[in-house]
């Protein structure tokens, strides 16, 4: 393993019914509270009226920033800081999935401190501190829940950039299963996709002897395997969306790459063509990470090997370690196709036309990934094998 400090303070409050908990949360940091959300699902769903009503109960005066855009942007980030400082909030209530949890943790740095928000993002500015931020979780998929980084698009430069920080860190997480029931089929799907893609970066590392770290991996995805397909069959069944929903938060919440840092070279890839293009991220990442496992098979084969006996089910009787792993990265394909996932990017209607860009914009440092770096030229050729 790589010598590690694991230290995440993000207090869990998980299961049914915990959404009183705010009485109890919200008041040890302030009275003046900036709620945020996205387009509308959480008034359809009624979490949005039980919310407001538990807040007012403990008499916090409430702001709103409503219309978080999945892969939010920069500009609604600059209306949260404005909105932070006209209102003097003293602390930030995210409810919703990653972008909206995204957005609240760039608010909360951007607005206690004298630099641009955007060269905070770009790691220009150095975050010196944060307004406390809560969050109640309505989708399953990017662990922002449980962990200290965000992820904004600049729509103007085609920029989607992650960042991070400890003092960004939710002080706390209500996590509802329930309050995942009406995320719709197609963000379940690519919320599946992600929380599987996160273990994914993590297990693809060149760490020696990390062999408890993979089984933790290899667990997590082996249980989103065997519920997955039931709760596609079954979306408002409760104990599918609790078994999802815990795996997502613990897939990137630090716990399984302790000493054991991933690749993360498909997460760049992916968010230069969301930055581009505006898709799904997990839709990006069910595209992408087969061939990213394909191009760097050389390294990969040992890991990959592994995974296809012990996750995907692949008997090595008579094979290749090379076979095995290959029928690996089938069967991974063939897993989110079952599912409905997109496989080729001209799914979303992308062409070859801004190869180029997406490939600059992948890569702004010259190389991308840890396990395999790759230069601007292989990013193409990943981007080429997914049209
Ligand atoms: O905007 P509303 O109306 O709320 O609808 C959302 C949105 O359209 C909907 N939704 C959320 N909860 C729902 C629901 N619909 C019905 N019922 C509910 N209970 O789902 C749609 C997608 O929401 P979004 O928040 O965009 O999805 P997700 O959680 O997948 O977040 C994606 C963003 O997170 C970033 C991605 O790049 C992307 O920008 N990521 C953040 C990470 C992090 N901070 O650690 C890591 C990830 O790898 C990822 O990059
Ligand atoms: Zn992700």
């Amino acid at each position: 393993m790589e010598s590690f400090v694991f230290h995440n303070p993000v207090k869990l409050i998980f299961g049914r019914d915990t959404l009183p908990a705010l009485k109890q949360e919200v008041p040890k940091y302030g009275k003046k509270v900036l709620l945020v959300y996205g387009g509308g699902s959480i008034k359809r769903n009624g979490i949005h009226e039980r919310t407001v009503s538990l807040l007012r109960e403990v008499g916090a005066e409430v702001t709103e920033l409503a219309s978080v855009e999945p892969n939010p942007r920069l500009e609604t980030v600059r209306k949260g800081i404005a909105l932070c400082r006209s209102e003097n909030i003293e602390f930030i209530l995210a409810v919703g999935g990653g972008s909206v949890i995204d957005a609240a943790k760039a608010i909360a740095a951007g607005s206690v401190q004298e630099a641009d928000v955007w060269d905070i993002i770009t790691r220009k500015a150095e975050v010196k501190g944060a307004l406390p931020l809560g969050v109640v979780l309505t989708l399953a998929a990017t662990g922002s829940e449980m962990n200290s980084g965000s992820v904004i698009t600049n729509w103007e430069t085609k920029e989607k950039l992650a960042w991070g920080s400890p003092h960004v860190y939710p002080k706390f997480s209500i996590l509802d299963p329930a309050h995942t029931s009406s995320v719709p089929r197609d963000h379940t799907v690519y919320g599946i996709v992600d929380i599987m893609s996160h273990v994914l970066e993590h297990y693809f590392s060149k760490a020696p002897n990390v062999p408890y770290n993979e089984r933790m991996c290899e667990g997590l995805l082996t249980t989103v395997i065997e519920t997955a397909p039931k709760l596609l069959e079954d979306l408002e069944n409760y104990e599918y969306r609790e078994t999802i929903m815990f795996c997502g938060t613990m897939a990137l919440s630090g716990v399984l790459n302790q000493g054991m840092p991933g690749d993360w070279g498909t997460h760049r890839i992916e968010h230069a063509v969301s930055a581009v293009y505006d898709i799904p991220h997990g839709g990006g990442l069910a595209i992408l990470f087969p061939n990213w496992i394909r191009y760097v098979m050389d390294e990969a084969e040992p890991k990959m090997a592994q995974l296809a006996v012990r996750v995907f089910g692949v008997d090595p009787e008579g094979k290749t370690r090379r076979q095995t792993a290959e029928e690996g990265v089938d069967r991974l394909r063939e897993f989110w196709s079952s599912l409905g996932a997109p496989s080729r990017l001209a799914d979303y209607g992308i062409d070859d036309s801004r190869l180029e860009l997406m490939a600059e914009k992948s890569a702004p440092g010259g190389t991308v990934g840890r396990f395999r770096r790759l230069n601007k030229e292989d990013v193409l050729n990943i981007l080429k094998m997914s049209l």
